[in-house]
């Protein structure tokens, strides 16, 4: 259910964001380069952000080719104007995030806040997208050395880590410039089930509330509607599947994945391990292994969307 989905946490999130919003500058929304339009909220867009200054940073662009990244962002600058693609963990573009921001500073009147001697940005974006790596990425970046005895924003493997709006984290000392994190937020309107399975296989949403065997499912079904059978050569398979458990045995048989089971009779056999198959084939795509994806290549117009392929 839609309730589950929009856990307490968050909505508390969106309430102090509403709240802060008036001390801020600049707003900058991290999201995952590999659905630059599923998971954005579209309230963010319409009630808060479109009043403050906006850097959209596309996070996680070394799992995309630059060729689909130019092809988003032909498309999306039509509407979001400045569009950082990065790859924090590689360090690729990042340095470009705070020059655009201060640039953007200079033209803005900053909402009666020109006066004040600091710039407050306020990074906002779903679980997981990158939000920790980016402020980390910036800090180390821009900041002072004493700042970095102090505690780096927890970066984490699990959607939804960060869950309280951190208070002040300095980003860099001339200008000074400070960050305010924020829980990643979802949307509870709105949501189809093929945007909540985009954003499962991109762990935005929880592995364990979507069940690993769905997020397996989906996989498979968008990698053939999609027409891109890497998945073929890369599990030694012999063909494509079109059925998820006649896939995940092949892949156990193929790769060794063998479980221990008892026997009703209480003798020890081996077994295709469907677990490990299953968690294998979900990585292969979260890694990149499998072939560099943009999940939301439909929403791209047909004049943009021959770059993806
Ligand atoms: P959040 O604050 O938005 O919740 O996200 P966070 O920074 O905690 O990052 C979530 C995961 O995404 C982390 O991986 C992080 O390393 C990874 N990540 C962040 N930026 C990038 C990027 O540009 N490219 C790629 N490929 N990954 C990125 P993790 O699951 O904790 O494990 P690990 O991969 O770091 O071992």
């Amino acid at each position: 259910p839609i309730t589950k989905w929009f856990p307490r946490h968050m909505f508390k999130g969106m309430l102090q964001i509403q709240s802060r919003l008036a001390n801020v500058d600049c707003v900058l929304e991290v999201h995952d380069a590999r659905i630059p339009y599923t998971g954005r909220s579209s309230h963010f867009h319409q009630s808060l952000i479109s009043i403050r200054p906006h850097v959209l940073i596309l996070n996680k662009c070394d799992l995309i080719d630059d060729n689909q990244a130019k092809a988003i962002k032909r498309q999306l600058s039509r509407t979001t104007k400045h569009i950082i693609f990065t790859d924090c963990k590689g360090g690729r573009n990042c340095r470009q995030i705070l020059p655009t921001i201060l640039k953007l500073m200079l033209a803005s009147d900053r909402f009666k806040r020109s006066d004040a001697s600091d710039i407050r940005l306020m990074c906002i974006g779903i679980p997981n997208v990158g939000k920790s790596t980016v402020i980390n990425k910036l800090r180390q970046l821009h900041s002072d050395k004493s700042i970095h005895n102090k505690k780096p924003a927890i970066v984490g493997p699990t959607a939804g880590v960060t869950r309280n709006v951190m208070e002040k984290i300095k980003i860099c000392s001339n200008p000074l410039v400070y960050l305010l994190d924020t829980p990643g937020i979802l949307e509870p309107k709105n949501v189809s089930q093929d945007d909540i399975m985009k954003m499962a296989l991109c762990s935005t949403q929880s592995d364990q509330y979507i069940g690993i065997q769905n997020i397996a499912d989906y996989l498979l079904y968008w990698l053939n509607k999609h027409k891109h059978f890497s998945y073929v050569e890369l599990f030694n398979l012999k063909k494509p599947y079109d059925n998820i458990d006649e896939l995940l045995i092949e892949i156990a048989l193929a790769s060794d994945y063998y479980a221990k089971f008892k026997t009703p009779s209480g003798k020890t056999g081996l077994r295709p391990d469907l677990l490990q198959a299953t968690e294998n084939f979900i990585n292969s795509f979260r890694t990149g292994k499998l072939g560099k994806f943009v999940l939301d290549e439909d929403f791209l117009e047909e004049k943009y969307r021959e770059n993806v392929q």
